[in-house]
């Protein structure tokens, strides 16, 4: 190789090391020591480099961690050896037989216990191969699993490499989660779209991580710990779990910190008092704690029963229930017009907040769980997640519970017919749904909601303008829609002599609006709260548009076009530009200077960026447009003819001689099938 390669080379790998470095720091030990504006330089430079010399580039580099083209499904494999779960105990006497069991297989009753937290995720196990992440799989039965890998590379905690000297092959087991900040934003989004709600962070993440399309798990901001060394080959191993975990932490994987060595059964109950009382203080969910032996060699003398190791036993919390009284079913109007029951209960206290109300999600529901107003009835709260009742107590009934019918709820007997609960209009049903709706677009309440989502931190982000002052405007007909927020400015007075409203929130409120309007094309788009169009979604349509103007003119069919936006979405948008009053606040946002460009989002820095290809023949491997749809992920382009722009043809079977013609005379570089996958698979 030349000393300039040399040089290239040496270079990349600084950077990669430095990069990982600043990674393992931010993502593992939370303590970043350069700004977000540093760390993407240096990425950048990487990416630039890896773009110029694609023949250094490597699967395991920092740049290769965005999610790559979305399968078709998710590949069966084995698990080398089996993934174990774990039994349960419930209470404090469960905990005690386990340890008198272990001790008598172990003939002692003097032994090293580690406490852990258990946490509410999904059980994975990643496998590498000469330092490399070669492997990520779900549990699944413990046998099969599927193979997540590529969705597993998005996860920054999880390392693509390990150090030299960790053992030729071996197996980590962890549990992916979504912290609860995360989930609650993702649920937030998610009623913003009129999707069904996850009903608790484990099944957001077991969502997240499931995704066919590794982009959508890239933005969830999924992390791990591991808690488990599967197997190992070519290397001693530490013979304790606690050294175990302490080593794979030194390999640079995430691990607990509120791990605790004890040595006896007493402070292990005491462990899990201790982390009862103060779950609702971590970012993630737990739902007990684990207990487990802490030598090796007596995991061996333990062995296990079923699929269950005899050298470990899940102490599980009391699930957070209590009883109320169902006062009543009331319906609140959504953004989109849906009418929302929700119990408004007896207040009640579960595992320490006051509960008043809860999500009944809608009329099915309540009639499967044959829920009543003025039943008894159990609520569980799980964390953050919004209360919901489990079921009625039925034994408790006195004949005067009420069956619940929407219809007659919302009966409008002036009318004679159903109206919405807030501004009277009819409501419908369309066919093949479960939710009733108030047709007029119009209606206070849905005109706030929609408000409310555009003034959201996910989408315009103004701060200062809540849910009061929204109605507070609403009610004095200050605004009418979103678009008349930044017409605010002009009434500053009017707005300081509302009750307490001093001047200087007013300006703050001001201010804010003013500088929302710099907000990119991505977040106005989901702040026009599109049925369907959550924050991915509108990050998707804001690549493919160049403004507004240009997606409110875009066809269904263009749309479909589109990774991830099916007919469901595409019809939603076009219908939703067809609607005189949004068309008016389109015109109105762009009267205000609200009219944000697509970002040019530079390809700079992928590997085939400024490469331009064309394709000619039949391939084997993928179709033509798979082919394409690769190139331009990596941030190539591709043409229909040969110029002399053209870096590669590539030729397949039957290739069209017009096209070889071409490259002839121009002396365009002419590449096979093989070779063209080398370069999408970034070997060369
Ligand atoms: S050890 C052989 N440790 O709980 C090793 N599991 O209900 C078995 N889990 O399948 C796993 N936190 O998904 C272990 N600190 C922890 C855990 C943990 C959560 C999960 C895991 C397991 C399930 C059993």
């Amino acid at each position: 190789m030349s000393e300039h390669l040399n040089a290239v080379q040496k270079h990349i790998a600084e950077l990669r090391k430095e990069l990982n470095y600043h990674n393992h720091r931010y993502y593992v030990l939370d303590s970043p020591e350069i700004s977000d504006a540093e760390y993407d330089k240096l990425i950048q430079e990487l990416r630039k480099l890896e773009a110029d010399y694609p023949q250094f580039l490597t699967p395991d580099s920092p740049t290769q961690r965005v999610g790559g083209a979305p399968a078709a499904a998710f590949h069966v494999i084995t698990h080398p050896v089996p993934l174990l779960s774990l039994a349960n105990a419930f209470e404090k006497a469960d905990l005690l037989a386990w340890h008198t069991r272990t001790a008598k297989l172990l003939s002692t009753a003097q032994f090293d216990l580690v406490c852990e937290h258990k946490i509410d995720g999904l059980k994975i196990a990643l496998v590498y191969e000469n330092g490399q992440f070669v492997q990520g799989a779900t549990r699944g039965d413990g046998i099969h699993g599927e193979d997540i890998t590529l969705n597993l590379k998005t996860v920054r905690s999880i390392p693509l490499s390990v150090p030299g000297d960790a053992p030729t092959r071996f197996e980590v087991q962890g549990e992916i989660y979504l912290p609860k900040a995360g989930f609650k934003k993702l649920n937030i989004e998610r009623e913003n779209e009129g999707e069904p709600l996850f009903a608790n962070p484990r099944n957001a993440a077991a969502g997240s991580v499931r995704q066919l399309d590794p982009r959508i798990t890239a933005r969830r901001p999924l992390d791990i710990f591991i808690y488990h060394l599967g197997w190992a080959e070519g290397k001693a191993t530490p013979e304790t779990h606690w050294e175990t975990i302490q080593w794979l932490k030194s390999l640079g994987f995430k691990t607990n910190p509120y791990m605790r060595k004890v040595n006896h059964i007493e402070a292990a109950e005491a462990y899990h008092e201790e982390w009862q009382q103060k779950r609702d203080d971590l970012p993630y969910e737990i739902d007990g704690v684990v207990i487990k032996v802490d030598r090796m060699d007596y995991h061996e003398t333990l062995g296990d029963v079923g699929r269950e190791p005899r050298w470990a036993i899940a102490y599980k919390f009391p699930a957070i229930q209590a009883t109320t009284k169902l006062k009543e079913i009331a319906i609140s109007v959504g953004r989109t017009g849906t009418l929302n029951p929700y119990a408004i209960l007896e207040p009640v206290k579960v595992g320490g907040v006051t509960i008043e109300r809860a999500a009944l999600h809608n009329e099915d529901d309540i009639r499967r769980k044959d829920i009543r107003e003025s039943d008894w009835v159990i609520i569980q709260r799980a964390g953050d997640v919004i209360p919901e009742i489990v079921g009625p107590i039925t034994s408790k009934r006195t004949g005067e519970e009420k069956e619940f019918s929407i219809l007659s709820k919302i009966y409008d007997k002036d009318k004679g017919r159903p109206a919405c609960p807030v501004c009277g209009a009819e409501v419908i049903q369309p066919a093949d749904e479960v939710m009733y709706y108030c047709t007029n677009a119009a209606c206070p309440a849905q005109v706030q909601r929609r408000i409310e989502l555009f003034v959201s931190r996910g989408a315009m982000d103004i701060r200062g303008l809540g849910e009061k002052w929204i109605n507070a405007f609403l009610e004095q007909g200050l605004i009418h829609d979103m678009a008349d927020i930044f017409t605010l400015k002009e009434k500053r007075d009017t707005l300081i002599e509302l009750e307490k409203l001093g001047e200087k929130s007013v300006d703050n409120m001001l201010n804010a609006i003013e500088k929302s309007k710099g907000q990119s094309l991505a977040r106005v788009i989901y702040a026009l709260g599109i049925r369907h169009v959550g924050e991915e979604t509108a990050a998707l349509l804001a690549d493919n548009f160049a403004n507004l103007n240009e997606l409110k003119n875009a066809q269904e069919s263009k749309l479909l076009t589109i990774d991830s936006i099916g007919p469901k979405i595409a019809l939603s948008i076009v219908t939703f530009f067809r609607q005189e009053q949004n068309l008016l606040i389109i015109a109105k946002l762009k009267e205000a200077g609200v009219w944000p460009q697509r970002e040019i989002k530079s390809t700079a820095g992928l590997p085939l960026t400024g490469k331009e290809f064309v394709i000619t023949g039949t391939l084997k491997a993928f179709s033509r447009e798979v082919a394409q749809d690769r190139i331009r992920t990596l941030g190539g382009t591709t043409k229909d003819n040969v110029t002399k722009n053209t870096a590669y043809l590539v030729v397949g079977e039957d290739p069209g001689a017009n096209k070889l013609t071409r490259a002839k005379t121009l002396g365009t570089a002419q590449i096979d099938e093989e070779k063209l996958l080398a370069i999408l698979e970034q070997k060369n």
